[in-house]
């Protein structure tokens, strides 16, 4: 007679020891002490690391239709990234809602000259471009409320699609030697209308920030067809560079699963630095500053150097610098 097969009972002493005696051995065994050791082992990297000034100005829009990914937090904080890593950088906000010139400190009330009058009026870039608040070696040329109306009166005018670009060049070429600008920036409102098309004309580089969340990619193909409209008729230098995944939440199966999908669908743009979501990055723009100054010590001040690093495809001061810096934060 077979008898019946007997239930495995455990033994719960011996189990408890299993569980805890790796920590209690060797403290990095917890999830927090690697994830404080790792954080640590990146600033390191991250603080040595050195940027090169690019050979020539970099002009990237930061673009996405969809509207709270990222795009002005993004902006804001990479300029700022870059500045403090010597770079020379201007901001232009082409936004009616102004948030990249309040981030930056930068007052744009009703009646200050900005970017409409450049886009309306052809007043020099020069005349409207302000330093930021808290940051050196770092410009924005701020955008007013005015600005809501001209994605209509442009409609009338000669070169509606390039006066931007006009504005920017005559502004470059003033800027030489030392003080040329490195870094440009565009931050386009959530909306493809003119004021989207004049930065796609002004820049090289595009930076789509993408929100790890769901529906994520919603849109952006539309956006990639109309880059590829203004590549046919308007600027064949224009090109997607750069992808930022934002707001990742470490903690979420969610986060990972879309930076993953965003990684096969653009496996050679997509930046190995992901930013978090944070509280001290929302918090940032309401004290007219950048996280990079606001809490220089956060995990998104330390994710936006990295990212600022990967940018200008750094060569780094200590031996294994270059190599840790943007990774662990895989999703
Ligand atoms: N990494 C982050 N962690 C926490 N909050 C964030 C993060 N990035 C952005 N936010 C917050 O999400 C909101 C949207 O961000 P942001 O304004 O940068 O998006 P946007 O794409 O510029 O929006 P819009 O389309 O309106 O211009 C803001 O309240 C911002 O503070
Ligand atoms: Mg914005």
């Amino acid at each position: 007679m077979v008898s019946a097969p007997q239930p495995v009972v455990e033994n719960k002493d011996t189990n408890v020891s299993r569980e805890t005696s790796p920590a209690a051995k060797d403290p990095m065994a917890t999830p927090l002490a690697r994830q404080v050791a790792d954080e640590a082992r990146r600033r390191r990297a991250a603080e040595a690391a050195t940027a090169h000034r690019p050979e020539a100005t970099r002009v990237f829009t930061v673009a996405n239709q969809k509207g709270g990914v990222g795009k002005t937090t993004s902006t804001v904080n990479l300029a700022a990234a870059l500045s403090l890593l010597g770079m020379n950088v201007l901001v232009i906000d082409i936004d009616p809602q102004g948030n990249a010139s309040t981030a930056l400190g930068v007052p744009h009330h009703s009646g200050v000259p900005g970017i409409y009058d450049v886009l309306i009026d052809s007043v020099p870039l020069a005349d409207v471009v302000q330093p930021a608040s808290t940051v050196e070696r770092l410009w924005c040329a701020p955008a007013t409320i005015d600005l809501a109306g001209a994605e209509i009166e442009l409609v009338p005018l000669v070169a509606r699609e390039a006066r931007l670009r006009k504005a920017l060049e005559k502004f470059l070429a003033q800027r030489t030697g030392d003080d040329r600008i490195d870094f440009v920036f565009i931050d386009c409102p959530p909306s493809l209308g003119l004021l989207t098309v004049n930065a796609f004309v002004s820049a090289q580089e595009v930076l789509i920030p993408i929100q790890t969340e769901y529906y994520a990619l919603e849109g952006v193909s539309q956006l990639m067809n109309n880059i590829t409209l203004i590549r046919e008729h308007l600027n064949p230098d224009l090109r997607v560079s750069t992808i930022l995944l934002t707001m990742y939440d470490a903690r979420t199966r969610l986060s990972a699963q879309v930076a993953e999908e965003v990684r096969q669908h653009f496996p050679n743009e997509v930046l190995k630095t992901l930013i978090p979501r944070s509280v001290r990055i929302s918090e940032a723009p309401s004290f007219g500053e950048t996280v990079m100054t606001y809490d220089p010590a956060s995990t998104g001040a330390l994710s936006y150097r990295e990212a600022a690093l990967e940018m200008t495809a750094v060569k780094a001061s200590g031996p294994s610098a270059g190599e840790e810096t943007g990774e662990g934060q895989h999703g």
